[in-house]
């Protein structure tokens, strides 16, 4: 007994000196878990959610929680573009490590029948997200003429945009260079809270980190972690869904095109911290 008493004190000085070191490594302060065994984060500055997924693109199928639109067409003709546009399973890939989302370029949407323009369109499984930190890290294809995003949508008025403009003669760009446009869609019926940033010009070899918190007070944007916009007004309050596309409607106040060559989007990592309406909880 007198032994054990003597040898357990050095045990636990030697334990501790083990978990000071493990305290003293670099921690990522974006994104910790609340506590052990629970999938609740803490996005410092943001707050905690209980939800949380990443997507990679290793392989070749969609990650699990995704889904691809298919045959889903938008009919902006109705709101005056030159063009519909249609989402096709077949403009979505997962390639080299990316998902890889397409417009094919060279369309000639005047000759068919719906005037529609092919495009593609990744979704999350989850309609019930209600706030979030969503990070797409990807490459934006600089061939004129498409939006390339990601974007909250529940509806027309509940809606929240990182928007890509990759054509230099869009009257959206309005310093004649491509552009990320970063916008809260109105929520009365009244105007959206929009601004723009220049485009890096690395935008179409290089990795950008895009980024949107949504909290009930507001929505803020971040480019590569440097705050691009924060709104207070017009941010939605009803649960949707997050969506990624690349699409375009010949509309020279937006998307111009379509594009005379492909125009494929990468993404290479989805980072997800979300609450949902559902209440249920996941970390993926
Ligand atoms: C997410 O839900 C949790 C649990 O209800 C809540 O404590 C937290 O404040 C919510 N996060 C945000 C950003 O609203």
């Amino acid at each position: 007994m007198f032994c054990f008493s003597s040898i357990l004190p050095s045990l636990l000085l030697t334990l501790g000196a083990g978990v000071e070191v493990a305290h003293a490594l670099p921690r990522n302060t974006l994104d910790q878990r609340a506590a052990a065994g629970s999938c609740s984060r803490y996005v410092a500055g943001v707050g905690t959610f209980t939800n949380s997924a990443t997507y990679t693109f290793a392989g070749s199928a969609l990650p699990a929680g995704l889904h691809v639109s298919d045959g889903v067409e938008i009919k902006d003709r109705n709101n005056g573009a030159p063009y519909n546009h249609i989402f096709k399973a077949s403009n979505v890939a997962v390639k080299d490590g990316y998902l890889q989302v397409k417009v094919p370029g060279g369309q000639n949407p005047g000759s068919s029948s719906d005037y529609a323009i092919s495009a593609g369109e990744v979704f999350t499984d989850d309609s019930g997200i209600l706030y979030a930190s969503v990070r797409t890290h990807a490459i934006f294809s600089t061939v004129p003429g498409t939006v390339q995003g990601t974007f909250f949508y529940k509806s027309d008025t509940q809606e929240i945009d990182i928007e890509y403009l990759s054509d230099p003669t869009s009257q959206a760009n309005t310093g004649g260079q491509p552009s990320i446009h970063w916008t809260n869609q109105p929520t009365n019926g009244g105007q959206s809270t929009t601004s723009l940033t220049v485009a890096p010009a690395n935008i179409g070899t290089v990795e950008h980190e895009y980024r949107v918190d949504w909290t009930k007070g507001y929505t803020a944007f971040y480019l590569d972690g440097v705050l691009q916009k924060k709104y207070t007004v017009n941010v939605p309050s009803q649960p949707g869904t997050w969506l990624w596309n690349n699409w375009a409607n010949g509309d020279k106040a937006w998307s111009a095109g379509p594009p005379a060559k492909d125009s494929v989007m990468k993404v290479r990592k989805i980072e997800m911290y979300y609450n949902t309406t559902s209440g249920a909880t996941s970390c993926t």
